[in-house]
């Protein structure tokens, strides 16, 4: 399915020039674009940007980059930053798939993979954020001792991720079956997709994944 342009979507995203970092095909010097070397915290597919917002405001000291593959969604989430003045944020419109010609090897230290799209169809299995050919790119980027946060409403593509990780050699910890029920209720920053769902009632699977090389 295409989706219609937003309308004034080019001037919109050129208002948020400063806070976006364009694909090339070459790998960013992130120390550079944020001017410091603080560590590197990834967020895929951000939506509209809340949880962005929200966990950029609350650590300063960490830098953040958040990758959305449609402009539409995206140009929300970094007018979201930019009226809250975040200076620890930038965002690239990209499909995940190029993770590995962006990041320089082990220069990552988290990801957060919140309510990623479940495509419940097989014959769109390679789509999905935790198949293994994603994990590999992302054992790639991130460091030794690195890890993932995972949210999601969908069980089936829970258990899935949990193969996933387990295949491609994952230490996996913190794993719950009703997030708002658990200890990490407390830090946990709600996300679009995630109030939307527990307005209905329904359970939130979460995960963390640690790589070791
Ligand atoms: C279901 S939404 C969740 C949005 C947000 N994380 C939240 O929790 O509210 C999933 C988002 O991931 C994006 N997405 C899916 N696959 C992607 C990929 N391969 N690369 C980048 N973004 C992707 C979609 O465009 C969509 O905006």
């Amino acid at each position: 399915m295409r989706m219609r342009k937003k309308k004034n979507l080019e001037p919109r995203l050129d208002k948020c020039k400063d806070i976006t970092l364009e694909y090339t095909g070459e790998k960013i010097d992130f120390e550079k674009k944020f001017g410091n070397s603080n560590p590197i915290h990834l967020e895929i597919g951000c939506g509209k940007g809340a949880f962005t917002a929200a966990i950029a405001e609350k650590n300063p000291d960490i830098n953040f980059v958040a990758i959305e593959m449609i402009a539409n969604v995206a140009v929300a989430a970094m007018e979201k930053a930019k009226e809250q003045e975040l200076k620890n944020v930038r965002f690239m419109v990209v499909n995940a798939e190029k993770l590995c010609e962006i990041f320089p090897e082990n220069s990552v230290e988290r990801i957060y993979l919140n309510f990623s799209c479940p495509y419940p169809k097989r014959r769109y299995i390679k789509h999905r954020l935790t198949h293994e050919n994603f994990l590999n790119r992302y054992k790639i980027i991130l460091k030794n001792g690195g890890e993932i946060f995972q949210k999601t409403d969908n069980e089936e593509f829970f258990d899935f991720s949990l193969e996933e990780y387990e295949k491609c050699g994952w230490e996996l910890k913190n794993i719950t079956r009703d997030l708002h029920s658990s200890e990490w209720a407390k830090d946990n920053i709600i996300t679009e997709y995630e109030s939307r769902f527990l307005a209905l009632g329904q359970p939130i699977y979460r995960l963390e994944a640690v790589n070791r090389k």
